[in-house]
């Protein structure tokens, strides 16, 4: 059994998953791309290691927890089940991470056409369901990335010249709620002297303000406030989210990476074929363009893909052919050295 630890290169490993994940140090995986055991879907030895529903259960909690140890702030997780416990599934899942979507994976074709429609005594399931899902940045167990943080700071310290103009012209003449309501009749007339959600008024409400300001300050006789003209702030706004724009972009890496096109399904119903008959074929074999377009979705080039139940290789080998660093791990030998002989085809021993 290889159990060293090296995310530089490719990694397949022949182990246990729940062991072998507790040797990885905290934060080191940016995508995991994954397909546990069903729990007694296939007829595979893999697929009936547990006595029963709540010990299979309990263990994919605890390969929930290593992952939410093991996948960076900014990582993104997916995970396959099969119809029968994917409501089980999901609701561990949202334990631990934000699920962003249940996908439908609808297979084209499939078993079902064979079928004597009229002895069904419910829908044949033609699905699988993929749980695409990120860290919580709260409530429950949040790992932030940083990104939101950065962004939200960022975006006071750069828009703090608008903010102070408003606010201390305010402060200065002791301007309340209610008189800014009355004399714009907006509600959410605050956002424009408060800090933390900032907006620049518009020309209309603007110069609403700058009347309610002057005639305040003729009847306390103080100096007038909120007199530079709109399209000077206007200027000031448009230099002011330019210098945003450009600190959000020094900070793009800290996000979690998302990309999707019109090419690529970009909703969540998925429609691959499966992959077909082979001799040798895995019964769960993934089709490749999947692999691919999940692992271009949610990971850069020089990201570190893992895969716990890699099977195949179908994550593996796309994983290696877009440039990542990849991660597979196997617990059954024979499917293990089949893998290991797809993935490095021209080399004759294993590492
Ligand atoms: C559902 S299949 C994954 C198939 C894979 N998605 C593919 O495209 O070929 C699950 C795989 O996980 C392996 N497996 C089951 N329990 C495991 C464990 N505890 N650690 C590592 N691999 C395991 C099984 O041998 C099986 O090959």
């Amino acid at each position: 059994m290889e159990n060293t630890v090296n995310l530089n290169s490719v990694n397949v490993v022949c182990a246990d998953s729940l062991q072998y994940i507790k040797t990885l140090p905290d934060n080191c995986i940016d995508l995991i791309t994954t397909d546990p055991p069903y729990f007694r879907v296939k007829a595979c030895k893999w697929d009936n290691q547990w006595p029963d529903e709540s010990a299979y259960l309990a263990w994919l909690d605890e390969m929930f927890a290593e992952f939410w140890r093991v996948l960076k702030p900014s990582g993104s997780l997916y995970v396959f089940c099969g119809s029968r416990l994917a409501a089980d599934t999901e609701l561990l899942m949202r334990q631990r991470f934000n699920v962003l979507n249940h996908i439908i994976w609808a297979k084209p074709s499939g078993p079902w056409n064979l079928q004597h429609k009229e002895s069904l005594r419910s829908y044949f399931p033609a699905t699988e369901r993929i749980l695409f899902a990120e860290h919580y940045t709260g409530p429950y167990t949040p790992k932030s990335s940083g990104y939101a943080e950065v962004c939200k700071a960022g975006k006071k310290n750069t828009f703090q010249p608008l903010i102070d103009y408003f606010r201390n012209a305010r402060l200065a003449l002791g301007v309340t709620a209610k008189d800014i309501r009355a004399a714009t009749g907006k509600q959410m007339a605050s956002h424009w002297f408060s800090e933390s959600q900032w907006q620049l008024p518009n020309e209309t409400d603007y110069l609403a303000l700058q009347k309610l300001f002057d005639d305040i300050a003729h009847r306390k006789i103080q100096q007038t406030e909120l007199d530079a003209p709109y399209h000077q702030l206007v200027t000031e706004y448009e230099v002011l989210t330019r210098r945003y724009s450009e600190l959000v972009e020094d900070h793009r890496l800290l996000r979690r990476p998302f990309a999707v096109s019109s090419v690529v399904p970009f909703t969540d119903v998925w429609t691959y074929k499966s992959v077909p008959f082979y001799p040798g074929k895995h019964p769960c074999e993934k089709p490749a363009e999947m692999m691919r377009d999940i692992i271009n979705a949610s990971s850069r080039p020089g990201d570190v893909v893992a895969d716990f139940f890699m099977g195949s290789g179908s994550t593996i080998k796309e994983a290696i052919k877009l440039g990542r660093f990849a991660l597979g791990v196997e617990l059954e030998e024979e499917r293990y050295n089949q893998t290991w002989g797809e993935i490095f085809p021209k080399q004759s021993n294993q590492p």
